[in-house]
């Protein structure tokens, strides 16, 4: 296939690519840094600088739509959260304002999305048909997903990749909790009784894998193992697969007053299970954690 990716140099991105070339596709990667896409995400890759190159005589067989701005990195002001909007949403509009044009569709976008998209539920378990919540994270995951939903009236297959914390040894959570950790400073956060949906990223990219490829499966999946844990259990198993005591915590009026509004990214949690994948039959080869940490730590 001849596949366009956005966020393709990201952590998931990356992956991601080094499959995909694996199994012989074309990749051309949508970034704001051009240069860098050979060496994230592999020799032959072709860049694409401004989606305003997308030409419509240029033929995409798939799209996969994961570019945004990190949500846990800076303080969310009026202004952050417009650039955490936009660098979604509106780029998402323009995404499918070019598969409109385009004279051949793509058969399928696969569009980023995040368990966040259903809030803080407390022990509640949650598929793909739960409703989603109310805070900032909740409805940039709707709008994001409204946008993507709409390449549907083009006749594009669209799967919504509803993500949980992906575990991988290149970055993103694991990358921040392991420096304390390993200094035998873990902590569980606030009571710990909040869920975890975490994923190995291989078990996400074989589910990209077959997104892309089973022209059966449309809609929203949750990108997720079969077995989320609460941050008490998570904090349990990393200090074990560490061999380091974990033995403090950190009192959630604290993580408030650090993260303001960022803390409910870490003091609520959503229990997801991922429904649709498993009836698919794409079950994980990682489903329990401590597995999981032992093989991206390994
Ligand atoms: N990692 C997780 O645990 C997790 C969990 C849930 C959801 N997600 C979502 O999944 C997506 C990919 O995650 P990731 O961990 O791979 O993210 P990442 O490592 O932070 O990479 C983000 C990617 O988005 C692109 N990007 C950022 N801001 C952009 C902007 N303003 N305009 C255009 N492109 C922009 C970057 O491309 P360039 O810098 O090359 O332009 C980069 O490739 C993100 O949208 C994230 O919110 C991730």
């Amino acid at each position: 296939m001849d596949i366009l990716l956005t966020g393709g140099t990201g952590l998931i991105g990356r992956a991601l690519c080094r499959a995909l070339r694996n199994e012989g596709h074309s990749l051309t990667v949508f970034s704001r840094q051009p240069e860098t896409v050979a060496v994230k995400c592999g020799a032959g890759v072709l860049a694409l600088r401004s989606l305003d190159d997308w030409r419509p005589e240029r033929h995409f067989d798939a799209v996969v739509n994961l570019a945004g701005e990190p949500i846990v990195d800076a303080a969310w002001t009026e202004k952050r959260k417009q650039v955490l909007r936009d660098s979604r949403i509106v780029l998402t509009e323009k995404l499918v304002a070019c598969i409109a044009q385009a004279e051949r569709k793509p058969a399928v976008l696969l569009s980023g999305s995040a368990i966040g998209y259903y809030g803080g539920r407390g022990d509640m378990e949650l598929n793909e048909t739960s409703g989603p919540g109310t805070d900032f994270p909740a409805r940039l995951c709707v709008d994001w997903e409204a946008a993507a939903i709409e390449a549907e009236k083009y006749g594009v297959r669209v799967c919504l990749l509803r993500t949980g914390l992906i575990l991988s040894s290149d970055g993103g959570l694991l990358a921040r909790m392991l420096p304390p950790f390993r200094l035998g400073l873990g902590a569980r956060l606030g009571d710990g009784k909040q869920w975890m949906s975490w994923i190995h990223i291989d078990d996400y990219v074989q589910r990209v894998l077959r997104l892309l490829q089973d022209a059966q499966l449309s809609g929203a999946f949750n990108m997720t193992s079969p077995k989320p844990v609460t941050n008490a259990e998570f904090t349990r198993t990393l200090a074990a697969v560490l061999r380091r005591p974990a033995p403090f915590s950190a009192p959630a009026f604290l993580l408030k007053q650090v993260m303001g509004e960022r803390a409910g990214l870490v003091l609520e949690g959503q229990r997801v299970l991922p429904v649709r994948m498993e009836a698919a039959g794409a079950h994980c080869r990682y489903p329990d954690l401590e597995a999981a940490l032992r093989a991206v730590l390994a």
